[in-house]
């Protein structure tokens, strides 16, 4: 078979099977382009994307501004390493930096090692200006949360089929219950070795969980209190997602560690990073952390467009505007519909809770009843759908995307 032959729909997932390592259970749906909120499947069915690539496509697909940056950078200079300067990565630095009001940006390429990047900092962090004895620093993470894939991530998940069979563990964790202040404030009492605290705005991947008005505020003047720092993982809530550029936003908080990813790109290139102040970036020295591609000149050109956008087409404020009219579209719909508990979210991020057991194969069905009415969506943890259109969608698409779930919905429980 030639590489680029044109192939069907069950060519490409025969291949996939065969070849690929079998870390992911998609839905069976061939993507072959895509353009705004819609993609299209090889053999040329148009779809509604409710994923978003997870909230990377929020500037929607194939951004021509985001692409057109891309190529020009791309046919001008990829890559120096950091062993050399470049001309781009200076002038993205001071415009990440200053989009989201802080000193330094620390450029990597996925969220995984943006996290990681922020860990690192962190521990240095507490050995070098809060004085905890070398190797004793611990950071407090939640229950339920989603970080990312690697060895240390993993160790302190509590989704047992991310982490079977993946130990040793990385050491120096403390899990709390997520939105619960006073687990919060016993963990940090009974440790004096605490260095920071790290907690998704949302808890995105485990289900759309948003925390109670005021937990995030409350949680950053504990931390205050105990001198730790508060790391906000924005992965997946950041760049416009929730409402507002952060969902930290939303009570005003600034983090003292801030972790960006996905968005940051607009979906079209790896591009990640973590922003801090002076005074806790300056552990950062050379030779202590880095990467090859991180702040390579195509992700500088990419995410500075990939942001001017985000602030140009108002997406921020038009995802609060679109997922207020969501949830109230299907809140409507809800008391009579028993398949669904509820629907939940902020700005964009939503999810609906299917009234089933977790083992059940029922919110899969139903994104297999969603694909072939033209939306495509996946279930997040068991009996959880979550809502995530790029954020360029407009009010008729939303309407038309709210009645087909419902339409899909109200035949799924007849
Ligand atoms: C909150 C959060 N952090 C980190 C990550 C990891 O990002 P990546 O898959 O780019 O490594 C994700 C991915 O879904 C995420 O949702």
């Amino acid at each position: 078979m030639a590489v680029l032959e044109h192939l069907t729909s069950q060519q490409a997932i025969d291949l996939e099977n065969k070849y690929g390592a079998h870390n992911y259970h998609p839905l069976p749906v061939v993507l072959s382009r895509g353009e705004g909120v819609y993609v299209w499947d090889v053999e040329g069915k148009k779809y509604y994307d409710f994923l978003s690539a997870y909230s990377a496509v929020n500037q929607g697909h194939c951004h021509p501004k985001i692409v057109g940056a891309m190529v020009e950078q791309a046919r001008t200079l990829t890559l120096t390493s950091r062993a050399f300067y470049n001309d781009m990565l200076g002038k993205y630095e001071k415009y990440a930096a200053e989009t989201f009001g802080f000193d330094k940006l620390l450029p990597m390429n996925t969220g995984a090692e943006a996290v990681e990047t922020a860990l690192k900092i962190c521990r240095r962090w507490a050995y070098q200006k809060k004085g905890i004895p070398e190797n004793q620093a611990k950071i407090i993470v939640c229950e339920n949360n989603f970080h990312g894939r690697t060895t240390t991530i993993i160790s302190f998940s509590n989704d047992e089929v991310a982490r079977e069979n993946y130990g040793p563990y990385t050491e120096g964790f403390v899990k709390i219950e997520y939105d619960n202040l006073t687990s919060l404030e016993n963990a940090l009492k009974s440790n004096p070795h605490v260095a920071g605290f790290l907690v998704e705005p949302i808890q995105g991947e485990a289900g759309v969980y948003v925390p109670s008005d005021g937990y995030l505020k409350e949680a950053k003047a504990l931390c205050e209190k105990y001198n730790v720092l508060f790391i906000a993982d924005e992965v997946q809530t950041g760049i416009a997602r929730t409402g507002k550029m952060l969902a930290v936003d939303h009570e005003n908080v600034k983090p003292d560690i801030l972790i960006l990813g996905k968005a940051l790109s607009g979906g079209v290139y790896p591009v990640s990073g973590v922003l801090a102040n002076d005074h806790i970036m300056e552990v950062i020295t050379p030779g202590s952390h880095g990467s090859t591609f991180g702040g390579n000149p195509v992700a500088a050109a990419v995410s500075t467009a990939a942001l001017e956008v985000i602030k140009e087409e108002n997406l921020a404020q038009n995802a609060e505007e679109l997922g207020e009219l969501f949830r109230e579209e299907l809140n409507k719909f809800i008391p009579s519909c028993d398949l669904v508990v509820k629907v939940r979210g902020k700005g964009l991020l939503n999810a609906i809770v299917i009234n089933d057991t977790e083992d059940s194969s029922t919110a899969w069905d139903i994104c297999m009843a969603l694909k072939e009415n033209g939306l495509l969506a996946k279930p997040t943890h068991g009996n959880i759908i979550r809502f995530a259109p790029p954020l360029v969608m407009n009010r008729e698409q939303l309407m038309d995307c709210a009645s087909i779930i419902i339409k899909t919905l109200d035949e799924f429980s007849k």
